[in-house]
């Protein structure tokens, strides 16, 4: 059984997560979404939230569980026996980052691999955080996120 795990904040998710999550539950057996909670972070949403909301949003795919981790991910991923760690990459300036990251997982995570999906091209300029300063001056963000998404913003940031 080959298990798969997408890490990330997920606050929230966008269609750009979306179409990651959708490619790479075709490659693995399991695919885990694994939600960050990190205390040291002010989310928007807290991770109860956002595993309602992922599993909301993919459940039509048979194959997603949605868990939450603290510390390294390399660490919870062995614990959930994940031989392959999942990322997307938008442009250039995510792969600086994410290049060290998967170096650094590489070298504490034992035989954990990290591969990288590209971007659909429509979302290669999305990002949470982006949704997030839309939203923040309650702009539209459907086009964005999610429809639930898009109500859940809605009701966060007091705006129709
Ligand atoms: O997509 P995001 O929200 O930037 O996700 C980042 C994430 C969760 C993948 C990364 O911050 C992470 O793995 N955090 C856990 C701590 C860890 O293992 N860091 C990697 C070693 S540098």
């Amino acid at each position: 059984m080959r298990t798969g795990i997408y890490p990330g904040s997920f606050d929230p998710v966008t269609n750009g997560h979306l179409d990651i999550i959708k490619r790479a539950s075709k490659l693995f057996d399991k695919l885990i979404l694994g939600v960050l909670h990190n205390p040291y972070k002010n989310p928007i949403f807290e991770v109860e939230e956002r595993i309602a909301i992922l599993k909301e949003v993919t459940k039509d795919l048979d194959n997603i569980e949605v868990l939450t981790f603290e510390g390294l991910l390399v660490n919870f991923a062995k614990e959930q026996n994940c031989t392959t760690i999942v990322r997307g990459l938008r442009a250039i300036t995510d792969f600086e980052e994410e290049i060290k990251m998967a170096q650094i997982n590489r070298i504490i995570g034992g035989d954990i691999d990290t591969i990288f999906l590209t971007t659909s091209v429509e979302y290669s300029y999305l990002s949470s955080s982006t949704v997030k300063e839309v939203a923040l001056f309650h702009g539209d963000v459907s086009p964005f996120v999610p429809p639930i998404v898009e109500q859940k913003i809605k009701e966060k940031y007091g705006y129709k």
